[in-house]
């Protein structure tokens, strides 16, 4: 038997002012997006920028339906519509602001299991890490965390199929 530890790390920032122009302004970006959230439902509101390396930014908001299952989340809407129309450029960062409209969202929303796998595809793709910036639509505090494999160690790999 051997064990296996895993390096991973989360950056918590308190402020917007701690951050980069470049993160801050991503940020900035896609929380001008939330009221585009599409969530009649849940009325949990998410949206998502992903800048390319090229300097590009394609959003993203959730789209929710009816027929609950086939809600499609904020992050995935904004990684897809990348993929759709720069599918040869890779990204950098996706930022992440999600807020509740039924009470106050002051921690980051750390994205679903099943964006976390088309964040690790993504990357797969590129053959490059994806920055993920994360925070609430009600509080200035961001997560960062520098990989969407540190946040889905074991994804489903495509080298398995
Ligand atoms: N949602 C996202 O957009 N991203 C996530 O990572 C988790 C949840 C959306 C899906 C649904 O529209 C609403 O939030 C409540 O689950």
């Amino acid at each position: 038997m051997k064990e296996i530890k895993f390096d991973r790390s989360l950056h918590v920032y308190d402020s917007l002012d701690e951050l980069s122009d470049e993160d801050r302004s991503l940020l900035l970006r896609a929380q001008e997006q939330l009221p585009n959230a599409y969530a009649p439902y849940s009325n949990f509101h998410v949206a998502s920028a992903v800048l390319l390396e090229d300097g590009q930014i394609y959003f993203g908001v959730n789209q929710e339906n009816a027929s609950y299952p086939l809600c499609l989340c904020g992050e995935r809407v904004a990684l897809f519509n990348a993929g759709a129309n720069a599918p040869n450029i890779p990204p950098k960062t996706i930022a992440i602001i999600a807020k509740n409209q039924q009470k106050e969202t002051l921690e980051p929303v750390t994205p679903c299991g099943a964006c976390r796998q088309v964040i690790c595809e993504f990357e797969i793709k590129h053959n490059t890490d994806i920055r993920i910036l994360l925070k609430g639509g009600d509080s200035e505090k961001v997560y960062l965390i520098k990989s969407g494999k540190d946040l889905l160690p074991f994804f489903f790999d495509p080298s398995f199929l």
